[in-house]
């Protein structure tokens, strides 16, 4: 990665990828049970050890300094398992200024992933990453966050969710759908690009090639083509700054295979909540008359203040190429109410391993932390912070926390109202199918029990994936192995920062 940007450092964090070379690393066999069904993933290797990667991570002041404006730094690591992932910018709030993009490890022919079966050839479907835009720079938003001189300034919501990048604003194709008349006016009117980008303005106007929009408009949906009869296999991830929230086909269910790159016991479903942090993959089947229907991207957990972000699921004849584009009959399908938390617990719960691969956890912990997370208010600012003695939020406000761990996947034993116990609250723990993930929200007022095992050297961040909530302090660092750090192979030039490393001793790769 070379850094072009003039005023600011940059680093690139690969969301999900555990940073290790092998799979037992992570998936947490090396450490503890000496029998079991996986006897030999519990042989603890030192060797293997040395292989990972935290220093690529790319956590700025966490796992390297940020790379400086001409600087260039290389990442290199095992993309170890098969799954769903992406990547952003981690230093600053540089991942809500757009910072971010897909990152899909596939399987391999020898190893298919067990649902592999399950859906067509070819019926793999472009990636939809969801993201949320404000028109107010991040600069701007941290200051406001930071609370200079005492003006603590919350970002409020979102102008808009975004759909691989694109979404409605002026344009908007929101669910209170205007009139056709007015929605071309308004693309007349705000949409001077799109006018530029279509080639037959006139066509666009009169709606019968381009739809009420230029197709390559950075307003128009995004469409997924599909042919009907096919199964296919969609990959959902949430980038988010902020936003949680739902996603919704027209006509059509979806069936959960996959969550944050491990098998889930499928499931089926009419709509899926996604958190920031979190993937998916569902199978959906194009069993629907050939036509073309809503997708709807909603807020939940927030008070919506932003219009659902719309795609267009678009079914085609297979050999040709993709048909005009038809606007969806109907209006788009409405996501669950953004207070329905009950319903939100309710698909999070029945998430389960997958049962043929299902790798239970250690039955017990070697060590129990416990974090307690308020928002303070000190000397006049808001801060988020961990285990701190000081008042708590007034309860009326708790809301819901995407928390997300770098360096491994955990197994996400259980969830409930008010503080975890261990007394009253282990028993129930799921020791049976935890699934595994690398992100799991704390319900508002809730706990959530996570375990992993400590078994990759390297400094991990676990925090709030809601990007003004980590700017605003809700993370932690857990340092693995520290007296073993020296065992890794750490390039040099990951070892020092910007004017240090250009004067240290040690000549490093030049930039
Ligand atoms: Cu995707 Cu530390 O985050
Ligand atoms: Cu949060």
């Amino acid at each position: 990665m070379n850094n072009k940007m003039h005023t600011e450092g940059v680093v690139i964090h690969w969301h999900g990828i555990r940073q290790c070379h092998r799979l037992e690393l992570a998936t947490g066999f090396l450490a503890t049970p000496k029998t079991g069904k996986h006897e030999e993933d519990f042989i603890f290797e030192q060797e293997k050890l040395k292989f990972g990667t935290p220093w690529a991570d790319g956590t700025a002041s966490i796992s390297q300094c940020a790379v400086n404006p001409g600087e260039t730094f290389v990442y290199k690591f095992v993309a170890d398992k098969p799954g769903t992932y992406f990547y952003h910018g981690h230093f600053g709030m540089q991942r809500a200024a757009g910072l971010y993009g897909s990152l899909i490890v596939l399987d391999s022919p020898e190893q298919p992933e067990p649902f592999r079966h399950q859906y067509d050839d070819g019926g793999e479907l472009p990636m939809m990453l969801l993201s949320d835009w404000w028109h107010q720079n991040v600069y701007a938003q941290a200051a406001g966050l930071d609370g200079k001189d005492r003006h603590f300034e919350w970002i409020g919501e979102p102008q808009t969710i975004l759909i691989n990048g694109r979404g409605q604003f002026e344009c908007t194709l929101g669910p209170a759908r205007k009139s056709f008349e007015k929605l071309l006016n308004e693309n007349v009117e705000t949409c001077v690009d799109d006018q530029k980008m279509c080639s037959d303005q006139e066509k666009c106007l009169r709606r019968s090639e381009c739809g009420p929009y230029c197709p390559r408009s950075q307003c128009a949906p995004v469409v997924f083509n599909v042919e009907q009869g096919k199964t296919y296999r969609l990959r959902i991830a949430s980038t988010t700054s902020l936003s949680l929230l739902n996603v919704k086909i027209q006509g059509h269910k979806m069936t959960v295979v996959e969550a944050d790159g491990n098998h889930v016991e499928p499931f089926v479903v009419d709509d899926i909540d996604i958190y920031s942090g979190e993937s998916y993959s569902v199978l959906l089947k194009a069993d629907q008359k050939p036509a073309s229907y809503w997708i709807s991207v909603g807020v939940r957990g927030r008070h919506p203040k932003t219009v659902p972000a719309l795609a267009i699921l678009s079914y085609g004849n297979g050999n040709a190429a993709p048909p005009p584009l038809q606007l969806p009959a109907g209006e788009p399908p409405v996501t669950p109410a953004w207070n329905d938390t009950q319903r939100s617990k309710a698909f999070t719960y029945s998430i389960r391993a997958r049962k043929d691969t299902n790798r239970p956890p250690p039955a017990a912990a070697d060590r129990q932390i416990v974090l307690l997370n308020t928002q303070n208010l000190m000397d006049g600012r808001y801060r988020w912070s961990i285990n701190n003695n000081a008042n708590m939020l007034r309860e009326e406000v708790s809301e819901t926390h995407p928390w997300h761990l770098h360096g491994h996947d955990f197994w996400v034993l259980g969830y409930g109202d008010g503080r975890y116990d261990p007394a009253a609250h282990a028993a129930g723990l799921n020791a049976a199918d935890p699934p595994l993930r690398n992100t799991a929200v704390v319900f508002p007022h809730g706990w959530t029990a996570l375990r992993f095992v400590a078994n990759n050297t390297g400094a991990w961040a676990f925090h709030c994936h809601i990007e003004p909530h980590l700017h605003m302090g809700m993370g932690v660092v857990f340092v693995e192995g520290e007296d073993r750090m020296h065992e890794l192979d750490v390039p040099k030039d990951a070892m020092a920062c910007g004017l240090v490393a250009r004067t240290a001793a040690t000549p490093l790769t030049p930039a």
